[in-house]
């Protein structure tokens, strides 16, 4: 199963460029060009969050309409710039997606199972994963407890390292997240965005890809002495390819300007070190 997973797209309602310096458009017209010419193409595209820019429904049919030419379904989930129910609206109500709090669902039609998550709230710089959708993922992951299988949410759950992205991830109910993923197995690996950049971590058990962004990428540039890493806004957007049997995993990065780079270690998580395991 070869899974495209692509992430922060960052569509605008009017096509113009975003913040007046990324043209948004021509970025997702290239990682739709570029995955049209995978051969054998993927069986599946997840879109990890940040579909549209402001949640508009206009940029989301825009978005819709922008990755009409993709060779494969697309499966979205909501960023911390979207809004759920103009995705619901673009992209389609799955029968599973059934509290209007949060877009969470299952797709059963794949050799591996894929559950989307949902860790937005209405407020862009706070991600809260509710009691609620961990109890759901919960009742989900119990119906078929030894099916190989997939999460995906925009926001990543471990800890960068940079900190204006941890101050934006999920700083509220990490722990039931936590508690559910680490009791099941049968999690083969977490896919996120929203931190405009490749990085792995691994967290519960639980192997977490962040995938390169399509807008503008943060870009790794080194350790500082202190141990932080050195970022700056820049590059190529990319998108990477994960093909699995439902045991074995690998993991390609791509870049549209044919350069490929190294998947950055996320920091120790603080949060995994304070938690009970
Ligand atoms: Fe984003």
């Amino acid at each position: 199963m070869l899974i495209a997973h692509i992430a922060d797209l960052h569509v605008s309602d009017d096509g113009l460029p975003v913040h007046d310096l990324v043209d948004t458009d021509a970025a997702t017209r290239a990682v739709v060009a570029a995955l049209r010419t995978l051969d054998p193409p993927p069986d599946i595209i997840i879109a990890a969050g940040d579909i549209t820019h402001d949640g508009d429904g206009v940029a989301a049919a825009r978005a819709k309409a922008l990755l009409a030419g993709l060779p494969a379904p697309v499966l979205v989930c909501t960023g911390n710039h979207d809004r759920r129910e103009s995705l619901r609206a673009a992209f389609g109500r799955h029968a599973s997606d059934v509290d209007d709090a949060w877009m969470a669902y299952t797709v059963e039609d794949f050799p591996v199972r894929l559950i989307a998550l949902d860790a937005a709230t209405d407020d862009p710089f706070v991600g809260a994963m509710p009691e609620a959708e961990a109890d759901w993922l919960a009742a989900r992951l119990a119906e078929q407890p030894d099916r190989p299988t997939i999460l995906f949410l925009h926001h990543p759950p471990f800890d960068t390292g940079i900190d204006w992205m941890d101050a934006i991830g999920i700083t509220i109910g990490r722990e039931a997240l936590w508690r559910v993923v680490a009791a099941h197995g049968n999690i083969l690996a977490i896919l996120s965005g929203h931190l405009h950049r490749p990085m792995v971590g691994a967290w519960a058990g639980v192997t977490v890809y962040a995938a390169p962004s399509v807008m503008n990428r943060v870009e790794f540039i080194g350790m500082r002495p202190d141990g932080s890493p050195e970022v700056a806004i820049g590059a190529a957007p990319g998108y990477a390819l994960h093909e699995t049997d439902g045991t074995a995993w690998s993991t390609r990065l791509c870049f549209v300007d044919g350069h490929a780079e190294e998947w950055a270690m996320a920091m120790p998580d603080t949060y995994a070190e304070n938690s009970v395991k």
